[in-house]
């Protein structure tokens, strides 16, 4: 009993708490790191432009969620228009992590019961919208494979700088390289110490196969603690 209890409290943990450290806190290190993915993803949109973006991993808990939602936020702080939208219709967290409502999100707007403008909702964060997931759906991989989808990519084109997709891992299930194809970059999260080689070699291969461009990989959890990282930091 006290293990099932102890799972549940994990389970809520792991739901709920998401740090939007670079709301809270723009001037740590770590909210640096965020500025420089967002200072790539910019220079890689030389020649083409990176507007629809998808955050993926290859396994559970690698920080897909964290990295997104950081993301939408130093793109919302450069004055950007950003929509988060919770492409995870298995376990979405969006709502969780800017507080709002999931009642409509993408699954209404995918089943056209709602329209894209009347499912977004407004975060606390200025220039940031999110959609979140919208009631849990018994075919995610049907609905992100549909031409509806391709339709909600066009229209959040067209009104936001940003449209991030917040996505469930790569190798559990295919809905991850059903989205790939449909935007104009992914980005791979690797968790350090906790991502295997191969899964991120296997991942990678998916994405590719998928026809997707990987625009780069962020490295995530690793301790900076033990090397020179805050020297260098102070030091310039
Ligand atoms: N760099 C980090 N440092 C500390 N905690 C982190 C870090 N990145 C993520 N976490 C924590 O790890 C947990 C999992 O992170 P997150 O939800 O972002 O991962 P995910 O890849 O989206 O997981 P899932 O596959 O379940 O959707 C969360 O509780 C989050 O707060
Ligand atoms: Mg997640």
């Amino acid at each position: 009993m006290e293990r099932l209890s102890r799972k549940f409290k994990k389970t809520i943990k792991d739901l709920t708490q998401r740090s939007l450290i670079t709301h809270n806190n723009p001037k740590s290190p770590i909210s640096e790191q965020y500025r420089t993915i967002r200072t790539n993803i910019q220079f890689a949109s030389v020649d083409k432009e990176f507007k629809t973006l998808m955050i993926t991993s290859s396994g559970p808990g690698e920080g897909k969620s964290t990295t997104a939602a950081n993301l939408a936020v130093v793109l919302a702080q450069q004055g950007k228009k950003v929509l988060l939208i919770d492409g995870d219709l298995r376990k979405p967290t969006v709502h969780y992590t800017f507080n709002v409502s999931n009642i409509y999100g993408v699954t209404n707007v995918l089943t056209r019961q709602r329209s894209l403008k009347e499912a977004v909702v407004a975060t606390k964060i200025p220039d940031i919208d999110v959609l979140p997931s919208g009631p849990v759906p018994p075919n995610p991989s049907e609905l992100i494979n549909s031409n509806s989808m391709d339709q909600l990519i066009e229209e959040a084109s067209s009104l936001y700088d940003y449209v991030l997709f917040d996505t469930p891992p790569i190798m559990a299930v295919t809905d991850g390289q059903l989205l790939a194809n449909r935007v104009d970059g992914v980005i791979l999260v690797i968790s350090s110490g906790k991502t295997e080689v191969e899964a991120a070699i296997k991942s990678k291969e998916l994405l590719l196969h998928a026809n997707a461009k990987i625009l780069g990989t962020v490295l995530n959890g690793k301790d900076v603690s033990n090397d020179n990282y805050y020297y260098y930091y102070g030091a310039n």
